[in-house]
């Protein structure tokens, strides 16, 4: 079945809600896409575009789910867009409107994303030279969303390593996973399963970046953070590590059965630097303008070892609960993220110095002269 038709962050506020629970993606986009972003917006309404007149500026932010990131990155482009037409001194006639484009699929808390909106707009005094109009757009990024020649600025934060499907290969006629019942990819999966997965992610991206190409104008930008790997060899975040533990064990308590666990997968792929890179060069319409990469983990602000495991199992519970109640049922979620709490907590007290750590891979990409 298609992403599209079931993926969706825990909603709403709550203690496991995706918007309590996503510090580390919004310290992503501070510390290396925020820069990006603004070198980007400089470079689109410098001189030497001759776009100092643009009326409108269209940014979107796709897979832009709901929570601190995405008011953070709206609130970032409106300070920097001000700030650039402050220090050119224009008067308000000639400061381009901003059309900030909201898109998740349509599952998303939009309503709570508009509710934040409405706050940051509130908050943003008369300082605020520029004026801007805030849309929703629902709808899966890998089709096409927007006219042709549309946007200037693209921005994309930890949607992209979320695949179109789980490849469907990796099923035997039994619709038995050759996963194993590991529902994500981990030391055990076999070569075939590893090798799916890759093909699975770079079908999706070069459609992703197709679509972009036909919306995005020339020498517009894309700034794209995925959760990625470090290197081609498999490699098993941990927390795809904790995922594997939590599933053997509830099978060997028989709370999940076999057959059950054996037809559970992940639609994740974390894509190496050079899959994206090849992805990005074969598609051909982009060029790429900067790609850095950066560890960080979960609950890196709390220091007390259980609460940093439960703030962890969080994390990784406000993403996947949607997707394990759907497959397991209602009845059995609270006792998955039980054991996935356990297991981290485990996890904390083997390693002394251990922690739920990402790869980030950052990506700056410009539109090639059509
Ligand atoms: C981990 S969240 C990231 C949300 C937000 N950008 C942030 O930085 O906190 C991933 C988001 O991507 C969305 N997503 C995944 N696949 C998508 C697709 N094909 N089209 C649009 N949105 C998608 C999910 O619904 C989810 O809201």
């Amino acid at each position: 079945m298609e992403t599209k038709n079931f993926l969706r962050m825990k909603e709403g506020d709550g203690e496991f809600s995706y918007a309590q629970n996503s510090t580390l993606q919004g310290r992503i986009l501070d510390q290396v896409s925020k820069p990006l972003i603004k070198y980007a917006i400089r470079s689109l309404l410098s001189n030497d575009n001759n776009t100092h007149f643009l009326e409108i500026f269209n940014v979107a932010d796709l897979g832009c789910g709901v929570g601190s990131s995405p008011i953070s990155f709206i609130s970032y482009v409106i300070d920097t867009i001000n700030e650039i037409y402050k220090d050119l001194k224009l008067d308000n006639s000639q400061v381009p409107k901003i059309n900030m484009w909201m898109n998740d699929l349509p599952s998303n808390d939009f309503k709570l994303l508009f509710q934040n909106l409405k706050k940051l707009e509130e908050s943003k005094g008369d300082d605020c030279i520029t004026s801007c109009l805030f849309m929703g757009v629902y709808g899966s990024f890998y089709n096409r969303l927007f006219p042709q020649n549309f946007l200037h600025l693209v921005h994309s934060n930890y949607a992209l390593h979320w695949l179109s499907r789980v490849p469907p290969s990796i099923y035997n006629e039994s619709r038995r996973s050759k996963n194993n019942g590991k529902m994500i990819v981990c030391e055990t999966s076999p070569r075939e399963v590893v090798k799916a997965y890759r093909a699975q992610f770079h079908k999706d991206f070069s459609q992703f970046l197709e679509c972009r190409s036909c919306e995005i104008v020339s020498n517009g930008y894309m700034v794209l953070t995925i959760v990625g790997s470090p290197s081609m060899v498999p490699h098993h975040p941990c927390s795809a590590r904790l995922l594997c533990k939590v599933m053997d064990n509830l099978v060997s308590k028989r709370l999940i059965k076999e057959e059950k666990a054996k037809s559970f997968d992940l639609p994740l792929h974390y894509p190496s630097k050079e899959e994206i890179e090849s992805t990005i060069k074969k598609e051909g319409s982009f060029t790429i303008e900067k790609l850095e990469t950066l560890y960080d983990c979960f609950a890196k602000e709390i220091n007390d070892i259980e609460a940093k495991a439960i703030s962890s199992a969080n994390s990784i519970r406000a993403s996947i609960e949607v997707l394990v109640c759907y497959h397991f049922g209602e009845h059995i979620c609270d006792l998955f993220f039980d054991e996935l709490v356990r297991v981290t907590i485990q996890h904390f007290y083997n390693e002394p110095n251990a922690s739920v750590e990402l790869f980030n891979i950052v990506v700056m990409l410009r539109r090639k002269i059509d």
